[in-house]
């Protein structure tokens, strides 16, 4: 939900749903503490996958991502030495919540909650895009907003032409997705390729744009010219002082090696960086707090906020 409560320097509360957490050159240990808002997660690698659980230890509070180690039964506690099982289990005294984690390409997602209704289809378009695509890390940046206003960027239609100089941006609609995502669609019209790779000269350029959110904090928004497409995946995590942007990008391999293309990447991550850029003096000067006055272009923007509230604060 969009708040003030980055403005109070405290943690926020963190609201259920899909998250991306963090890249595999994070996840540099085993065990590895990671911090989403006021939750301690730990992500465990073991046996070749990555799990995302609860961090606290429910001996006497110890953070499992300090200093744990992966054994047999779980975790080690680094306080008093206590395996920590992995995943909760009726009549076990010590083990830690799991949330539902997917990795894919190096990105690691979880989904913080325990009902399958905040999925909202994200497993379902993750695993279809890997189908087709590579999905690859891009970069992560800190900015000092909550994370939903980086996400609600992909359903602020005016912004587009304003700030990042889209010529033109034509008919988007707005659709409650099958799965309860909120998706929406429609044409940017250009003359350059700014949103693509290579040269395209002076044609008019009508690039197909879908961007689709699973949660106040995750949107995965497709960009398609002709046969290409590719998806930029934009991710926020809670911080006491706004958030951490995570992009990663889903791209057609390269037919040789089944790699993500260099140098497709480069130019994805170099735009995507300038158009951060351009937001983040917008969000890091705006008010917030500003009750806003919504008029008929803006309602996808409504529709988002509207969304944002189907996702509480997760329980304890
Ligand atoms: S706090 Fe973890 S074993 Fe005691
Ligand atoms: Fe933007």
């Amino acid at each position: 939900m969009l708040s003030s409560d980055t403005l109070s320097g405290q943690d926020p509360a963190v609201h259920t749903g899909w998250y991306l957490l963090a890249f595999d050159e994070e996840l540099t240990e085993d065990v590895t503490p990671l911090h989403v808002g006021d939750r301690a997660l730990v992500a465990v690698r073991r046996d070749g996958r990555v799990g995302v659980y609860d961090a606290i230890c429910p001996h006497r509070g110890a953070n499992l991502g300090y200093g744990g180690t992966v054994a047999r039964a779980g975790v080690i506690c680094p306080f008093h030495g206590k395996a920590i099982h992995l995943g909760e289990r009726e009549g076990r005294r010590y083990c830690v919540r799991e949330y539902p984690a997917l990795q894919l390409g190096g990105v690691l997602f979880a989904r913080l909650s325990d009902t399958s209704e905040d999925d909202r289809g994200f497993t379902e378009a993750m695993r279809k895009l890997a189908e087709t695509h590579v999905v690859v890390a891009g970069f992560s940046l800190p900015i000092k907003v909550d994370g939903d206003l980086v996400v609600e960027n992909a359903f602020d239609i005016d912004h587009f032409t304003a700030l990042h100089k889209v010529p033109k941006v034509l008919k988007m609609t707005l659709e409650q997705g099958a799965e309860g995502e909120l998706s929406m669609q429609g044409v940017f019209v250009s003359r350059s390729s700014g949103w693509s790779q290579g040269d395209a000269g002076d044609r008019v350029l009508r690039t197909g744009f879908h961007a689709r959110a699973f949660s106040p904090t995750l949107v995965a928004s497709e960009l398609s010219l002709g046969d290409d497409a590719h998806v930029i995946i934009t991710g926020t995590t809670p911080t006491s002082e706004g958030c951490i942007a995570r992009v990663a990008y889903g791209l057609v391999p390269d037919p040789e090696d089944g790699t993500a293309p260099a140098e497709l990447l480069k130019s994805l991550i170099t735009n995507s960086k300038l158009a951060f850029e351009q937001d983040r003096t917008v969000w890091e000067h705006m008010d917030v707090t500003a009750t806003p006055r919504f008029d008929a272009r803006d309602e996808s923007l409504a529709a988002f906020r509207e969304f944002t509230t189907k996702f509480p604060a997760l329980n304890r």
